[in-house]
């Protein structure tokens, strides 16, 4: 199993610079799909996931080189709407793929993702959409097949039950081709990274309308045309930064990044007592003294992000008093908890609810990440703790933060990698 090695009592001290979102240029690649001609995305970070997606899209025909930041995908001769669940079942923003391949092809059949550590995941809210836009959709043999319509409906309407951050990418990208139907999406979600995609959507053709709000409306068109685009900053990787900088007691800060995508996480550090500055592109974050516990509930945008749920609770185990976090997106989203305690933090769940009793330190141990979000708050409590904490099982990591030993060495961080041996 692959590991980090850690060294704890470690302050992080220093500058960096924000990678792009993981999640805005997951669905953006997805997108490509549907449109014939080049398209040149920038500010795109090195990643396993960024990898995966881009090997489906050569998979079913696009050409697509990777360097620099930058990912050029060209019309592939041939697109052939299968993509096995192989390809699935290592990152579940591949099935994003379904319906753009549906509108290109007539017809795609993706392998249908599984459960993971952080819940069952079901993608009911995509299908039934699809379902509401006229696609025929059957499931067999753990495959899910969908089937264009004939015609579109002049007006649809499809009501998310619950503002769910991948269905809403997924039916915005696929009506944006549906010509001569206006679709609406209501109870959409509305995470900076659904603006991202209505942005790049409308850079290549499309009309879309109403990202950012509950109420989505999209008017097909007949084809997208090629763009050049940059993603927005990952500010998942940011929010990690700026909470291992107040967990370490450190001074950090962050270039190229966007304190408007992050208002939850910073008026709780606020409220917390950390040191924060907004500059117009970077957030600086420093220990002003004792932080003071607080209570958070994940919640959709623009509540605190589940996302940065584990690694803020690896802060908040050191701080003195009781906080409580409620987890309101996932259904499994304190697996690392017991890895936490097993480093001297006295964390009790029950249900969707973990009370925090506040430790003066850490202890480094042996612990397991099980999965990307859980491995960097790890890492975190690893180097504001006493000792040597050793993460296994870390890949899941390199999911998700680019080039993060390497980040995190520049901020002083004593971090080793020792990849699995198989
Ligand atoms: N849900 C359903 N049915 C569906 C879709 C979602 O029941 O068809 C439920 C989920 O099980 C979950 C809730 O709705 O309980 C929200 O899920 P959502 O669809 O919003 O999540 P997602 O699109 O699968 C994205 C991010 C996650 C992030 C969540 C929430 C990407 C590639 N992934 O997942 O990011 O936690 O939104 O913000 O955008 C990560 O980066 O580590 C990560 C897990």
């Amino acid at each position: 199993m692959s590991q980090l090695v850690v060294m704890g009592n470690t302050s992080l001290k220093g500058e960096i610079k924000a990678s792009g979102s993981k999640n805005s240029v997951l669905p953006i690649l997805a997108a490509t799909v549907m449109i014939e001609e080049p398209v040149v995305i920038k500010n795109v970070p090195e990643l396993r996931d960024v990898q995966t997606m881009i090997s489906i899209l050569q998979q079913i025909g696009k050409t697509v080189s990777f360097e620099n930041e930058t990912v050029t995908v060209m019309p592939g001769e041939i697109l052939v709407g299968n993509v096995p669940y192989e390809l699935v079942k290592k990152m579940r923003a591949s099935f994003n793929i379904i319906g753009p391949l549906t509108m290109i092809c007539g017809w795609a059949k993706v392998g249908k993702p599984g459960g993971c550590n952080i819940g069952q995941r079901p993608v009911d809210f995509h299908l039934k959409g699809l379902e509401a836009f006229g696609f025929r959709i059957t499931e067999e043999h753990g495959d899910v097949m969908a089937v264009i319509p004939n015609s579109f409906e002049k007006e649809i309407v499809y009501a998310l039950p619950f503002p769910s951050v991948g269905a809403t990418e997924q039916l915005m990208t696929t009506a944006a081709l549906m010509e001569g139907s206006t679709i609406t999406i209501e109870n959409a979600a509305r995470e900076p990274e659904i603006s991202d995609l209505q942005n790049f959507l409308n850079a290549c053709g499309a009309q879309i309308a109403g990202a950012s709000t509950p109420t989505i409306k999209i008017t097909g068109v007949r084809n997208l045309h090629g763009s050049e685009y940059s993603v927005i900053p990952d500010r998942i990787e940011t929010g990690t930064y700026l909470l291992g900088t107040i967990a370490t007691k450190g001074d950090v800060k962050i270039h190229g990044t966007r304190s408007d995508h992050l208002i939850s996480l910073l008026s709780i550090l606020e409220e917390m007592g950390a040191g924060i500055e907004k500059g117009q592109d970077y957030l600086h974050a420093f220990w002003k003294g004792p932080l003071k516990p607080v209570r958070i509930s994940s919640e959709p945008y623009p509540g605190f992000p589940t996302d940065l749920q584990p690694i803020i609770t690896a802060v908040l185990a050191t701080v003195e008093g009781t906080s409580v976090i409620e987890e309101n997106v996932f259904e499994n989203r304190f697996g690392y908890v017991d890895e936490l305690n097993r480093m001297g933090a006295r964390i009790k769940v029950s249900s969707s609810h973990a009370n925090i009793c506040g430790v003066d330190k850490l202890s480094g141990a042996e612990v397991v990440a099980p999965d990307i979000r859980a491995g960097a708050a790890l890492v975190i409590a690893g180097l504001a703790a006493d000792g040597e904490t050793i993460i296994n099982n870390v890949t899941h990591l390199f999911r998700g933060y680019e080039r993060f030993q390497e980040k995190l060495r520049t901020l002083g961080a004593k971090i080793t990698f020792y990849p699995d041996e198989e």
